[in-house]
């Protein structure tokens, strides 16, 4: 049997790795070593816990404040001794964190082949998302199988001459997780989240944790969550809050007494999907949580000027407002109470998915080894 290794480490991977994980254990052909780097801790175990997976090797690399060097040299010095000890025959990486690009260094110096799964994707600016952009296009120089979640992301590495044989277009595995868990309905372990649950008021689900909004913009972010909480006495803002110092430093001081802003740990994803089925509205700066609202029939309001996941943009889902404090204010406004407006963003899509990618992205995988036969790209139904 030849062995795949998925190799990650933050809480997007973990919950996008993890139907992967799950199909690789039933293939017959191929061995699956599960090893995370650590880059996060809480968030990470979180997401290992719930799918049942015990990763074999655990760089453990955290640091309070960690830079994006030290993530580098960190994983890339720990797989080094890794692949010398147990060589895998290919190596999976996900998405675009420093993890993910520097676990695809790691492997591609030995010679290993470089699974990339949700390839392809594009903001246009390097420096936004930062620095997940860069990361993702160094990644798909090295990589030998792009796994593309959609035809545009597929669209962007042919535009950077990646060849067609190389590109598989799978959906994102997210939407395999998402449509797995929220079917179980879980209960909220704090009872208050039980609470707001049955008490029939209307939720805005925020969450934020970019790098290139920390600071000011995030700051801004805070103070405008302190208006809609005051100007919308009726509503619930439940902020699960990002574990990163950083986050919390700019948020937490801004929304400091509002009665109806609940803060909350990170949830158990189980619980996070739950919450967001039960939502309003979603005001977010995140990748997943963008393309998994959309599933739920969600409006989204994302906190950035631009985005690599432009499907749920176009499907009107999705609407891009940037971090200006009165914007925020102006949009979460309009869909609280326009209820045309409201109508016309609150539309199912699924252009991610259709929950079979983790089964695409083994079958890819195969076919790489050279043990089956191309599979047709995913083409949303
Ligand atoms: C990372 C990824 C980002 C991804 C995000 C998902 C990079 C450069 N960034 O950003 O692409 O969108 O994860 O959440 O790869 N911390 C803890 N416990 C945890 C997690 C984080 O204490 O479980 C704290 C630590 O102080 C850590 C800090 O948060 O140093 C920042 O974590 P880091 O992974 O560097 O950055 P994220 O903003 O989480
Ligand atoms: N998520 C979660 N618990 C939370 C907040 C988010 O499980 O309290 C999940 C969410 O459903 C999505 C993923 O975490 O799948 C997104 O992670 P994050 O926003 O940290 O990273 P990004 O997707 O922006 O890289």
């Amino acid at each position: 049997m030849l062995t795949v290794m998925p190799i990650y480490g933050t809480r997007p991977e973990a919950i996008k790795m993890a139907p992967i994980v799950a199909a690789l254990e039933g293939s017959n052909s191929l061995n699956c070593v599960v090893t995370v780097t650590g880059q996060h801790r809480a968030m990470l175990d979180q997401v290992n816990d719930l799918f049942g997976i015990t990763p074999a090797h655990d760089l453990n690399i955290i640091q309070q404040r960690q830079t994006l060097n030290s993530i580098m040299t960190k994983t890339i010095d720990g797989l080094d001794q890794l692949f010398r000890d147990a060589r895998p025959d290919a190596v999976v990486v996900q998405g675009d964190t420093t993890t993910s690009t520097a676990a695809a260094i790691a492997a591609f110096y030995h010679g290993i082949p470089v699974v990339h799964v949700e390839a392809g994707l594009r903001s246009g600016d390097l420096f936004s998302p930062f620095p997940e952009e860069g990361n993702r296009k160094m990644t798909s120089q090295i990589a030998s199988l792009h796994l593309a979640p959609t035809s545009i992301s597929k669209a962007n590495l042919r535009a950077e001459n990646v060849t067609d044989e190389d590109i598989v277009v799978t959906g994102n595995t997210v939407i395999d997780a998402l449509l797995e868990t929220v079917a179980k309905n879980v209960p909220f372990t704090d009872p208050v989240l039980e609470q707001i649950a049955n008490c029939g008021k209307r939720i805005l689900l925020v969450t934020t944790h970019r790098r290139e909004n920390q600071g000011q913009a995030m700051r801004g972010v805070g103070r405008a969550l302190a208006k809609i909480a005051g100007s919308e006495p009726d509503l619930i803002i439940v902020l699960p809050i990002h574990k990163n110092p950083a986050v919390r430093e700019a948020v937490l001081p801004q929304i400091e007494g509002q009665p109806n802003i609940i803060v909350i740990e990170p949830l158990s994803y189980g619980e996070f999907t739950r919450l967001l089925s039960i939502s309003h509205v979603v005001l977010t700066d995140s990748g997943g949580v963008q393309e998994e609202a959309p599933s739920l029939g969600k409006p989204v309001l994302v906190m950035r000027d631009n985005t690599e996941r432009p499907e749920a943009v176009t499907a009107g889902t999705v609407r891009l407002i940037g971090t200006d404090e009165g914007r925020i204010v102006h949009e979460v406004d309009r869909l609280l109470n326009n209820k045309e407006h409201f109508a016309s963003m609150a539309n199912a899509v699924n252009p991610y998915g259709d929950g079979r990618a983790a089964a695409r992205t083994v079958a890819a995988i195969e076919c790489l080894l050279g043990m089956g036969e191309r599979i047709d790209d995913f083409i949303p139904g």
